[in-house]
């Protein structure tokens, strides 16, 4: 096969941020996505509607001439975090899922959640209107080592939130182990994962072996090989509870470079050629447009996307090394190995 044709993907978990970054990075969705979840965790968070409502606007007068891309926006949980808000939210279509950072898990989660029992009847009402928690499934105590705790999340927090919230709808978001897949595959249809570009290509080793690769550095931390290998497993499987959430998470190099860098990998801008290099390489490119395309709106009751993109294989694709915003260059996740498919229409 050389090229494919599949309907236009979505990108169930991105970071746009905001202003000189946001503008800088958001064409580079808007190439090849039609659809894009919109993480909450800007400084400050986006915690209520109003706040969603004034973000969404940014993005749209943000967006490049002529593309056509529709931000789907969430809401930052927060313990105090207001059903009634979170409610009106959901039901005038303005925000498709809810997003839960335990708090100090990763990259402006401060206002997170610590204590559980204080959002039990913001996730009740969830269940009962059927809007999706997005989950940063990685447990915050500083005495689980940094490799276990997302394993250590899905028994302490995950799977106790899941047994008391009966029909809670959630997606555990970028999931790194065997175990995760393992639990969601056990989970029934109110359960799913996004996998991203990244942690499809990358083991622990790609960051530590042979000298310290910030690039790819991000949270969840990569695992080892047996893990990666699940997630290409499961990615690949054409089950429907694994879909694409890119996590494509830029920083500016400056705040990548540094004694105490910022966790994230920027894979906006060649997430489809290297998710076509890797399903080819498994044998299963045909699989690539339920991961890519439909697996994601099926779980969230949405239309499968009209529009089409295309792929071809050729010679390999080079991607710039880096994209240019007003206050310095964000570094492009390099795969480390040839890029053969290109998006062509
Ligand atoms: O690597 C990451 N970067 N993981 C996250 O959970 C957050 C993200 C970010 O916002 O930079
Ligand atoms: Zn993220």
């Amino acid at each position: 096969m050389t090229r494919i044709t599949l309907p236009r993907p979505d990108d169930w978990h991105l970071h746009l941020r905001d202003g000189a970054m946001m503008r800088a990075v958001l064409p580079e969705t808007t190439r090849d996505f039609a659809r894009a979840l919109i993480m909450p965790n800007l400084v400050p968070p986006v915690v209520t509607a109003a706040q969603a409502t004034a973000y969404r606007d940014r993005i749209l007068a943000a967006m490049p001439e002529g593309a056509d891309f529709q931000p789907l926006m969430t809401l930052y949980l927060t313990e105090e975090t207001e059903a009634a808000d979170l409610r009106a939210a959901a039901e005038s279509g303005l925000i498709t899922a809810v997003k839960l950072y335990p708090a100090g898990a990763t990259t402006n989660s401060a206002s997170g959640v610590s204590d559980f029992t204080r959002v039990k009847p913001v996730l009740e009402t969830m269940a009962e209107i059927g809007l999706p928690l997005c989950v940063h499934g990685e447990v915050t105590d500083p005495t689980v080592d940094i490799f276990d705790r997302e394993a250590v999340f899905i028994d302490r927090v995950l799977d106790p939130i899941r047994r008391e919230i009966a029909g809670l709808r959630v997606v555990m978001e970028h999931v790194t182990t065997r175990d995760a897949v393992d639990y969601v595959r056990a989970g029934g249809s109110d359960l799913a994962a996004t996998i991203t570009t990244h942690h499809l290509v990358i083991n622990r080793n790609h960051i530590l072996a042979g000298g310290i690769r910030p690039h790819y550095y991000c949270l969840p931390v990569a695992k080892r090989e047996e893990h990666r290998r699940a997630l290409v497993t499961a990615a690949t499987s054409g089950e429907a509870a694994f879909f694409l959430g890119t996590d494509s998470a830029p920083h500016l190099d400056s705040a990548k470079l540094m004694p105490c860098g910022c966790a994230g990998c920027f894979t906006a801008t060649n997430t489809l050629s290297i998710l076509a290099e890797v399903f080819e390489a498994e044998g299963a490119l045909e699989r690539l447009e339920g991961f890519a395309s439909r697996h994601g709106p099926g779980f969230y009751g949405l239309p499968v996307n009209e529009d089409r993109v295309t792929l071809e294989k050729g010679e390999p694709v080079s991607y710039p090394a880096a994209i240019a915003t007003e206050d310095g260059p964000v570094t492009v996740f390099d795969p480390m190995m040839p890029l053969h498919w290109r998006v062509v229409a």
